[in-house]
């Protein structure tokens, strides 16, 4: 996956990402940082195609996403973002909706990676339980491993991960940092990072600023150069 020399605006009279290049290989995990309005999002937006680069190309395998249709393009990708959908239905139905012709045993084998087979097994109807709109009646780490294990159902080459900045209690927390590992294996992952854990371990950080990546590195180089991921990292670590 590759953006070579993105920019582009939503609207004409204002650039939002200049000259972006970023090169992913399957396996990798690349984060995003940097501070809100700085066009992280955005960059997401431009790989899932929601909207269409002004200038350069974002290739997948070598091809320019503008090629692939969109309904292969979204096979390629999967994103887990901080409030997905739930829908008024079955936890199975709400799993599979990441891949509509899964058969049981395929959500189920989801469910495991993700984490979230012990708690749906606990629920008074395990998978067949039906979840109010939006999933009011689970918690949020819970709604956290039904994404995780929906992305999973869809077993993308390509995943965006919108990391949750909401306080979860720290078990739960490290119980859906595993479930995210076991998601990203083999894959090639985007990461909108808002905690040091996350960024920590990915290959390549990214540090956006008005729409510019002004670092490029893994934490230890960026450390090292003493710039804008230093002092993001030194004071007390609010992302954003
Ligand atoms: N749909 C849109 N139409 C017009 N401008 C937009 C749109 N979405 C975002 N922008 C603008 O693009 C810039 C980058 O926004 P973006 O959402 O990518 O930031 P971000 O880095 O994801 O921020 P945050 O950390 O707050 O999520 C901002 O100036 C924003 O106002
Ligand atoms: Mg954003």
């Amino acid at each position: 996956m590759r953006f070579n020399n993105v920019t582009f605006g939503y609207n004409s009279d204002k650039i939002v990402l200049k000259n972006i290049s970023i090169y992913a290989k399957p396996g990798q995990k690349i984060a995003l940082v940097g501070s809100t309005g700085a066009g992280k999002t955005t960059i997401t937006n431009l790989l899932t195609r929601f909207y269409d680069i002004d200038e350069g190309s974002i290739t997948i395998d070598g091809i320019d996403i503008r090629k692939i249709k969109k309904e292969n393009l979204r096979k390629s990708l999967a994103m887990v973002l901080q409030d997905t959908h739930l829908f008024t239905g079955t936890i199975i139905d709400n799993i599979r909706y990441g891949k509509l012709e899964a058969t049981d045993e395929e959500v189920i084998k989801a469910a495991k990676l993700a984490g979230a087979d012990s708690f749906i097994r606990r629920l008074s109807n395990g998978y067949n339980t039906v979840i109010d709109g939006d999933g009011n009646n689970l918690s949020q780490g819970q709604r956290q491993l039904l994404n995780i294990a929906r992305a999973a159902v869809a077993d993308p080459p390509i995943l965006i991960l919108d990391e949750a900045t909401s306080s979860i209690d720290t078990r739960t927390e490290k119980y859906i940092e595993e479930g995210m590992d076991r998601l990203m294996e083999g894959r090639t992952n985007f990461i909108i990072a808002h905690r040091l854990s996350t960024v920590r371990n990915a290959d390549a950080i990214m540090v956006i600023e008005n729409g510019e990546i002004i670092e490029r590195g893994n934490h230890e180089e960026l450390l090292k150069q003493r710039g804008r991921y230093y002092d993001l990292c030194t004071g007390a670590f609010e992302l954003e």
